[in-house]
């Protein structure tokens, strides 16, 4: 039903693919992940039961825990090899969490936009992925 109605959101892809690689191993796994858990939170995104609410505040806030772990992975990285776009990065990486937090806060207030929520998801994970990271590749590239 409501899935045509969401087709633009839905033609995202958020599958890895070997062009996202960043030459990394663990970094890539953990991009996979997030992709993932875009592409769970853009299927729920019409859900309007309950239950589609609960699975999709579940999926934020596992985002939110998993984007916490990836970002101090890819910190410690781009520190430890003295990458100069590094404050820039932290500034983006920190960004991305404050709106996560906020879109968390919305959701627990049962006022979220999830088609804007999933716009927001592709333009903040895709964007930075494959602009953002792929910049940083050569940092974060296994050695
Ligand atoms: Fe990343
Ligand atoms: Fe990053």
């Amino acid at each position: 039903m409501g899935r045509n109605s969401l087709a633009h959101t839905r033609d995202i892809k958020y599958e890895w693919c070997e062009s996202y690689s960043v030459g990394n191993p663990i970094i890539d796994r953990q991009h996979a992940k997030l992709l993932t858990l875009c592409a769970e939170a853009v299927q729920c995104e019409d859900a309007s039961s309950s239950d589609g609410r609960e699975k999709f505040h579940t999926i934020l806030h596992e985002m939110a825990v998993y984007a916490k772990e990836h970002f101090a992975a890819e910190e410690a990285l781009l520190r430890t090899r003295n990458c100069p776009m590094l404050s820039g990065h932290l500034d983006e990486h920190t960004h991305f969490q404050i709106a996560l937090s906020d879109l968390l806060f919305s959701a627990m207030q049962g006022n979220l936009d999830r088609v804007r929520l999933s716009q927001h998801l592709s333009e903040w994970w895709v964007g930075h992925i494959l602009g953002s990271d792929m910049a940083c590749k050569l940092y974060l590239a296994d050695m």
